[in-house]
């Protein structure tokens, strides 16, 4: 594989982000994203994901590139194909796409403060955590806030260990069929054998 050098590098990244703030794309440009992104994922990201990926013909001479959102509940592919969108982001647009008072919240958070020190205390974790705590059900009172299901599934392994291990069981059940995350931990707690058997959490 030639490597590239750092102008390379620079010319494609313009370019992409050339396309990326365009407003409309001419055929060629479009056919060109097309083919960018599927060789992309052919050759490096993951070659499977164009076998079973329902947006991808066999073979490959068709496939939908995902380009914005369309509305509230649509998204549209490079195309201008719109598509209506019945996953939601698994529960993230529990308000829609783009709800213009989260865009407005976004917005106005960064351009106030776009990342907390790490060393100054975060108002903003103290009162969501008590927020958190009142309109939960029962006593519980401490919020660990994490990025992603994966970390909370990381963290919901750790705090079982700490608390079980102690007691001899080193045991995680996981239902069949059930997702986790990519992680060592929650991987490790998914039902598919060949993930699951890699690693032993004991
Ligand atoms: C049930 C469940 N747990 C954990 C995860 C992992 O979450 P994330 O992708 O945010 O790391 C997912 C993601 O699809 C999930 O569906």
């Amino acid at each position: 594989m030639a490597q590239w050098k750092y102008r390379e590098v620079y010319d494609y990244t313009e370019k992409i982000l050339g396309y990326l703030l365009k407003h409309e794309l001419s055929s060629e440009e479009i056919k060109w994203f097309i083919n960018e992104t599927l060789e992309g994922f052919q050759e490096y990201v993951n070659p499977g994901f164009l076998r079973y990926r329902k947006s991808v013909t066999k073979g490959g001479q068709y496939a939908a590139v995902e380009w914005k959102d369309s509305g509230p509940n649509c998204f549209m592919d490079i195309t201008g194909k719109e598509y209506i969108d019945c996953l939601g982001g698994y529960g993230i647009y529990n308000v829609g796409h783009r709800h213009p008072k989260v865009v407005k919240a976004v917005v106005d958070q960064l351009s106030k403060q776009a990342l907390h020190s790490q060393e100054l205390l975060d108002p903003l974790r103290a009162v969501l955590a008590k927020i958190l705590a009142k309109i939960t059900p029962g006593d519980l009172k401490y919020t660990f806030f994490s990025n992603s299901g994966t970390e909370s599934v990381e963290a919901a392994i750790k705090l079982a260990k700490m608390y079980q291990n102690k007691r001899g069981r080193h045991t995680f059940i996981a239902a069949t069929r059930a997702f986790h995350g990519k992680s060592l931990g929650s991987l490790s707690c998914t039902a598919k054998a060949a993930f699951s058997v890699t690693v032993r959490l004991k």
